[in-house]
């Protein structure tokens, strides 16, 4: 008997956001190249438009809708026409994300700019959850994945609205986990260390010499090593782990 490939998402459908971009789309790349009929969802048309497009040029079936993951609206808007087109959805890698204001103490960040954070680190993260768990409970499959950060662990200085909105992805998932445990539909995060991508451009220059300066390993994380997990978290093979935060650090978590 040939033993089934859990790591393939041949006959899944795979939301991810944040796929116009750094690890959302490298992510959309790899289990689109392992299988599944990727969902792109981002703000960024232009870079959704990039995604899909070297998907399906690889021979891989992608398609994208637009979407605000700060808008609770959208979110049930976007899920449900998904559900409706696609019948069920297998699996979430949530890879929206801002860094939000960087190389400020707290008490010199605008509230409108901390509130940002929240609504599109952690809100996003919550209302994504709550429109794919009803049918994920009902079918007993489903994988979600939430980006995190090592942020959300240890906390970086001049990040405060980052490394809340993180923390709280990370107790999201552990509480969530243990609700959904019974019904097949298992709830991880990945925290990154520094990674080679955009998010970090709006980075203050002290804040990043800080980031890499912990990173054992001595260097950025690229895109793809953090795909990998989220891939391995996203899938069949992901079934007794759940409720946890996969490290992806260069050694600077070992926790
Ligand atoms: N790169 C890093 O160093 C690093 C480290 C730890 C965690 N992370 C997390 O990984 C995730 C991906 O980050 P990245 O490095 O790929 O960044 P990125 O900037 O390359 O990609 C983020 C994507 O999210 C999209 N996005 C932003 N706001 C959105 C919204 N409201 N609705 C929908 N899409 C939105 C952007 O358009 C972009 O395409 C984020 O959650 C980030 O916090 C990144």
């Amino acid at each position: 008997m040939t033993k089934e490939d859990l790591t393939s998402f041949e006959g899944q459908v795979v939301l991810v956001t944040g796929a116009a971009s750094g690890i959302g789309k490298a992510a959309a790349e790899l289990i689109a190249a392992r299988g599944a009929q990727i969902v792109c969802l981002d703000l960024n048309e232009a870079g959704l438009k990039s995604t899909v497009s070297e998907i399906t040029s690889a021979g891989g079936r992608a398609t994208y809708k637009i979407l605000d993951v700060s808008s609770q609206t959208a979110v049930k808007k976007v899920v449900g026409e998904i559900l409706a087109e696609h019948g069920q959805i297998h699996a979430l890698a949530n890879s929206a994300g801002i860094s939000g204001p960087t190389g400020k103490p707290v008490e010199e960040i605008e509230w409108a700019a901390f509130q940002k954070t929240i609504e599109i680190n952690l809100y996003g993260t919550v209302w994504l959850t709550q429109e794919l768990m009803p049918s994920m409970k009902a079918n007993n499959y489903g994988r979600i994945v939430h980006l995190a950060s090592i942020a959300g662990k240890e906390g970086n200085p001049g990040m405060a609205a980052y490394n809340a909105s993180k923390a709280g992805v990370i107790g999201f998932v552990k509480g969530v986990a243990k609700e959904c445990a019974t019904f097949g539909v298992t709830i991880n995060a990945v925290a990154p260390a520094v990674i080679r991508t955009p998010i970090n451009e709006t980075v203050a220059e002290d804040v990043q010499k800080y980031m890499v300066s912990k990173i054992p390993v001595g260097r950025l994380g690229e895109p793809f090593e953090v795909a990998e997990i989220i891939a391995f978290a996203a899938s069949k093979a992901c079934s007794f782990t759940t409720g946890f935060t996969f490290d992806v650090s260069g050694g600077r978590a070992t926790y």
